[in-house]
């Protein structure tokens, strides 16, 4: 059955104008007289969308989520609408942290992103965002592209290689990034600090600032090295002309634009500098071409994941590539991104695009982080939670999707969670309101009507079918105002809720003679309702499938003219629809994150520092999407269980002497050490520390080791204690010294 039909609306034609829509359309279709004016025939727009795509090392979480549910939202209105509309996104999989990660795992990098892809994908799927193509970066598809774009831009003279000096780690024997370097802050003296900023007084250096670095990755001392890095010049006149021009052509927010402008400075001024774009082996990505030994960096090859994607979907459907790619490209392009990657995307993205012969994006839509109960999501108040902690607990994620659309208005503002107004809005919103008015109503047309329909209320329905022609709610979820679409479609919830209340059909029930107005109230409210699942479609997919299966009609599109449900449609029994949240579930989950105080994953945003090279103002640590960039105390593991003075006393712990130390043949992880706690003889130990030291800087170091532990009989011989060693989530090993003074077989106590 054909719903709704409706005329279409000014925005639902592409941006890129030319002659009048009205004359262009003129040509082809009947324009029919309509009510509304300014309304026109609808041309299918061809639309392509992308997410950010999603690092490979961390779980999805309620930050991201925000992001791809927004997207999901504005991608199913424009399905509805009857546009071409494809949505593509795609794991981002290379790069140092996802090297080093699959090294502690054990894993290849290729078996580690494998694993992550199939948990985003689940979890994606859990919260029904739903990609035409979920890729990855390290596909075929996407080498291909980046390859490309990389020769046309070598082609057209924008590479150029220069030698660099930088740390290099020469355990690991790889160069590092500055995430990846730690030592005492320049400014403020505070240990352990970041290559990049400090987290204690938020200084900005240079690595090379640091005093006493040491590689985060296995403790050595770095050491600077030069190496040659390929560059795409960003500072040549082509790119700066160009960016001057794009950022200011209407694709980006007014305030991301303000920000360009900033980072790109004056006319005349060249602010911008070259991009690095390669980095030395070993390292998780695609070779350069006729660079052996070099790689793209992951910021190179992963906006370029949003084509090898679509590339994907184009093999499994037939879509032409080039109609959305090419130059003079009649489709359009969007990419929603949070405002921390604006700068990848509206500076590098467009520039190598443009300078690689393709076509740049329409308009990015930038949004800002998730912040839960007014502060940044954090793991020792629980409120860092996973997609699949959140499944596991709640269950119904379209309640999430609903508060997220309820809070989100287009703007690059944050966005809070409240975790009580969640509950609160869930209820009172979606089932006080909405699914209240099927509940009262359908019950009757079974029961008294054998399911079937009757005549609608012309009056009770007017503002209802006004609504609906003004477009004012499809208006709001184009431009991706879903709060002001959400208020409007609940103000209506009120209207049809008013109606009912005012007519009581349960009193009407239990009179005689008021069968035909009973028949007639509820069929109107179950119109209304109709209307509304309409509306909330985009954001509720799953409740509208089983709005439309309880109503019995065909998926609902929104074109067309306003129709009621015609009388003596039959209708199928009412079956609950949704039930009311117990907010004991979201105490559950919060306590469960809490508790558990699982050490955390290689986090998003996390990783985009230890990749990032070119600052951004909003890329603070505390601000990647969705804040979860926790500071080391939050990631802490669980204290183990409490023990007394007596437990302890049982471990002797003895200062040692490392008198040699060396590589064990065979063994992958362990080093040999020979060690001195002043007895008449030296004890072997089995250390497994080979991946963050060298035995001969080791040879003469004091350390720390369990003395009275059982002696253990190993593949490569006996083991006569165990040193001691700190490790947590981020990399690196680092065994126990003592202070100076300290001589081998004094006890620790
Ligand atoms: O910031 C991030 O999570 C990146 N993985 C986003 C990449 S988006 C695009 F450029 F691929
Ligand atoms: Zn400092």
């Amino acid at each position: 059955m054909g719903i709704i039909m409706q005329e279409s609306l000014p925005f639902d034609n592409p941006p890129h104008g030319g002659q009048t829509i009205r004359s262009r359309l003129a040509r082809f279709v009947k324009i029919r007289p309509f009510s509304v004016s300014g309304n026109i025939p609808m041309t299918t727009r061809k639309i392509l969308v992308t997410s950010a795509l999603p690092y490979a090392n961390g779980s999805i979480h309620l930050g991201h989520l925000v992001e791809y549910i927004q997207t999901d939202i504005w991608v199913r209105f424009q399905k509805m609408r009857g546009h071409e509309c494809h949505y593509v996104c795609a794991d981002d999989t290379h790069g140092t942290p996802i090297m080093l990660r699959a090294e502690k795992e054990g894993v290849t990098p290729e078996q580690l992103i494998a694993r992550v892809w199939q948990e985003h994908y689940d979890d994606f799927a859990a919260f029904h965002v739903e990609f035409d193509n979920y890729g990855s970066t390290n596909s075929n598809e996407n080498k291909a592209c980046a390859q490309d774009i990389y020769r046309t831009l070598k082609a057209n003279g924008l590479i150029e290689v220069r030698s660099i000096e930088q740390f290099y780690d020469p355990v690991k024997n790889m160069f590092l990034p500055d995430r990846f370097i730690k030592g005492e802050c320049p400014k403020c003296h505070a240990k352990d600090q970041y290559g990049d900023n400090c987290e204690v007084c938020g200084a900005a250096y240079a690595p090379t600032e640091l005093i006493n670095p040491f590689s985060a990755v296995s403790g050595a001392k770095p050491e600077l090295r030069n190496s040659d890095h390929y560059f795409f010049k960003l500072s040549a006149d082509t790119c700066q002309q160009f960016l001057r021009k794009w950022t200011r052509g209407g694709s980006l927010q007014q305030e991301a634009a303000n920000k360009m402008q900033e980072w790109l400075g004056a006319e005349g001024e060249t602010k911008l500098t070259d991009w690095d774009i390669s980095r030395d082996a070993p390292y998780f990505g695609f070779e350069i071409p006729d660079a052996p030994g070099k790689y793209f960096y992951v910021w190179l090859d992963a906006p370029v994941g949003y084509m090898g994607s679509f590339k994907q979907l184009c093999a499994k459907t037939g879509i032409a590539f080039d109609d959305y790619w090419k130059p003079d490209s009649e489709a359009e392009l969007y990419h929603f991104i949070g405002k921390d990657i604006l700068y990848f995307h509206a500076l590098f993205w467009p520039a190598m695009l443009q300078h690689a012969g393709f076509r740049t994006p329409t308009k990015l839509f930038a949004h800002g982080f998730l912040t839960v109960n007014g502060e940044k999501m954090s793991k020792s108040r629980g409120t860092f939670i996973t997609a699949r902690s959140y499944v596991d607990h709640i269950k119904n994620t379209e309640y999430l999707r609903y508060y997220y659309a309820s809070k989100l208005n287009g703007t690059m503002e944050d966005l809070d969670l409240s975790l009580d107004d969640f509950v609160a809005k869930v209820n009172s919103d979606l089932i006080g309101k909405y699914i209240n008015i099927a509940s009262r109503c359908a019950g009757f047309i079974s029961k008294k009507f054998d399911g079937k329909l009757g005549n609608l209320d012309a009056a009770a329905s007017a503002e209802f079918k006004s609504a609906f022609e003004s477009n004012e709610i499809a208006r709001c979820y184009e431009e991706r105002d879903y709060a002001r679409a959400l208020r409007e479609i609940m103000r209506l919830a009120d209207v049809a809720n008013q109606y009912i209340a005012e007519k009581a059909p349960w009193t009407m029930a239990k009179q005689d003679g008021k069968e035909p107005e009973l028949h007639e109230v509820c069929s109107t409210a179950l119109t209304l309702f109709r209307d509304l699942t309409l509306y909330l479609k985009p954001v509720l997919p799953e409740l509208a499938a089983q709005v439309e299966s309880f109503l019995n009609i065909e998926p609902i599109a929104w074109s067309g003219t306003w129709q009621a449900l015609p009388a003596g449609h039959t209708i199928n029994t009412y079956q609950h629809l949704a039930t009311r949240l117990d907010p004991k579930l979201i105490e559950a989950m919060v306590a469960a994150n809490q508790e558990s105080l699982k050490p955390m994953t290689e986090s998003h945003s996390q990783q985009r520092h230890a990749e990032a090279q070119q600052p951004s103002p909003q890329s603070s640590p505390a601000s990647g999407r969705g804040s979860d960039g926790e500071k080391p105390s939050s990631t802490l593991e669980p204290i183990a269980e409490t023990i007394n003075i007596d437990d302890f006393g049982k471990i002797d712990l003895r200062v040692a002497r490392i008198v040699n130390a060396e590589h064990v043949v065979g063994a992958d992880k362990l080093i040999q050490l020979t060690l001195d706690i002043g007895e008449e003889k030296t004890r072997n130990v089995f250390a497994g520390i080979k991946s963050a030291y060298d035995p001969e800087k080791l040879k003469g170091r004091m350390t720390v080791m369990v003395a009275n532990l059982a002696p253990r009989k190993m593949k490569f011989g006996l083991s006569e204690g165990m040193v001691l060693a700190a490790s947590g989530e981020t990399p690196g090993l680092f065994i126990l010294s003592p202070d100076d003074g300290a001589q081998p077989g004094m006890r620790i106590k």
